[in-house]
């Protein structure tokens, strides 16, 4: 895909009410976007997707909803403080600031000049106030990545429902990185979401899980609608993982800015826990930040066996919502040639991620026989349908068919002259509309009283 075709993506998504600039009326804030009616639908359903997939229908994992801000000392343990750091340089001749790493040829992104400071460490966490009183110990963060709550909420969710291992504990929502170069649209912000999964094990079994998540994941990612030609699994060189990881495969799409990752699933062993826990020595495990004066917590599981105590490893898949997002839009957005010459554009989403899920366009939008069968159908699809159904009522077909093309809409129903029976219409079509499909764009004739059921066979059955 083009670079032009990715700005077609971003315009589509402000027109179309996806996705806006945050804070456009003041000139906007680098690295943060809202999303828009269309856009936070499609978010929804995307991670309402992973939660049915993993924590309802499974009975191993099991989810948590931690807050975003962050105990200082969460993130002292974790190692956040001392190595979330990327490398920043100034450039000497315009003043800009890069993040060194991504720098083509050490060069300036803005002037070009090679004239550049000395690579040093900026730590990505933002940091807050809590309290109204300011003092050192009322510093903390916001989180930047949603996994620390699950390791320090580990005793509690083993104490309260005491799950067998292996399992997993779930999280999707809100992280925040300072990031030194924001970039490519929605790719990489300041604020975004995530959907990370910690499942842990007997170490010695983590291998084996490590490449059973890197599959399940790679899988997952097919069934919301990515092109398996365009998802790549990459395994991290050991020189670039993660301060906490024995190893990692990124799962990576082919975005129209180069292959780039959406997810991690990282070997974390057992560092999260034992950093957090306290007992390291009576543990024997490795104190990999040094050891925890603070916590109260012993995060390790008994073996039934011989009731020895272990620190169990994590594997950890680990998705960004935003990204994900992306790749799915990019790989929906089509622009096509139709046979009688014209061009359209269409979102060929996953039904299960579409916005809307129908619309109801009345083909005459003054003849009130047309618009009041037309709501009713509304309302008797609404209750039959998961997902919305809404009122397309412009009087132009041609335009809101080309709407609904652009927001990924997979089935319009058009009630005509026919439907409401009349005088010259063929009997045969009394009480029956046009269902339109968006990607092969057939019409079918469909009698009121079976439509709900027709398209949730066709479009919305969940098996
Ligand atoms: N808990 C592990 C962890 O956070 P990560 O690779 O730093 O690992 C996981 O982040 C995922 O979060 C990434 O694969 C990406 O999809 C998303 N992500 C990370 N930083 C992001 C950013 N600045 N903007 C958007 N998404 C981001």
């Amino acid at each position: 895909m083009s670079k032009n075709k990715f700005d077609n993506i971003i315009s589509l998504c402000k027109r179309r009410g996806f996705i806006f600039p945050s804070a456009m009326i003041y000139g906007g804030l680098q690295g943060f976007y809202d999303y828009g009616p269309h856009g936070v639908s499609m978010k929804r359903q995307l991670i309402q997707s992973w939660w049915e997939d993993y924590v309802e229908k499974r009975h191993d994992i099991h989810g948590v909803d931690g807050t975003i801000i962050t105990h200082q000392k969460i993130l002292q343990y974790s190692g956040h403080e001392k190595t979330f750091t990327d490398p920043m340089v100034d450039c000497r001749a315009c003043q800009s600031r890069w993040r060194a790493d991504l720098l083509v040829n050490n060069q300036c992104l803005a002037c070009g000049s090679t004239d550049l400071t000395e690579p040093r460490d900026f730590n990505l966490m933002f940091q807050t106030q809590v309290g109204p009183v300011q003092h050192a110990g009322s510093q903390h963060y916001l989180r930047p990545e949603t996994a620390q709550s699950i390791f320090t909420n580990f005793k509690n969710v083993c104490d309260s429902i005491q799950p067998k291992i292996p399992f997993g504990i779930a999280q999707a929502g809100r992280a925040f990185r300072n990031e030194i170069t924001p970039r490519n649209f929605i790719f990489r912000v300041r604020e975004f979401e995530q959907m990370e999964i910690e499942f842990f094990v007997k170490p010695g079994d983590d291998e084996h899980w490590h490449d059973y998540w890197v599959n399940e994941r790679y899988d997952w990612w097919l069934k919301q609608g990515l092109t398996a030609e365009k998802l790549v699994k990459q395994v991290q060189p050991s020189d670039d993982l993660a301060h906490y990881a024995k190893a990692t495969v990124d799962l990576c799409y082919e975005f129209p800015h180069g292959l780039e990752e959406i997810e991690g699933i990282a070997n974390r062993t057992d560092y999260d826990l034992g950093s957090h826990s306290k007992n390291q020595d009576e543990l024997n495990i490795q104190a990999t930040v040094g050891k925890n004066v603070d916590s109260v917590a012993k995060l390790a599981i008994q073996d039934p066996s011989d009731k020895s105590w272990y620190i169990p490893y994590v594997i950890e898949p680990s998705a960004g919502v935003d990204r994900g997002l992306l790749a799915l839009l990019c790989d929906a957005y089509t622009e096509e040639q139709l046979d009688n010459g014209k061009e359209r554009t269409v979102l060929k989403l996953a039904n299960h991620l579409s916005p809307v899920k129908v619309a109801v366009v009345p083909l005459a939008k003054n003849n009130m026989q047309i618009i009041e069968q037309s709501s009713q159908l509304v309302s008797e699809l609404n209750s039959a349908i998961s997902g919305s159904v809404v009122l397309e009522n412009t009087g132009n077909v041609g335009k809101a068919y080309r709407k609904h093309d652009e927001i990924g809409t997979p089935v319009c129903v058009t009630i005509d002259f026919e439907t409401i029976g009349a005088d010259d219409s063929p009997t045969e079509n009394h009480q029956t509309v046009t269902v339109r499909d968006r990607d092969t764009l057939r019409q079918t004739r469909v009698s009121t009283t079976q439509l709900a059921q027709y398209l949730n066979d066709q479009y919305f059955s969940t098996t």
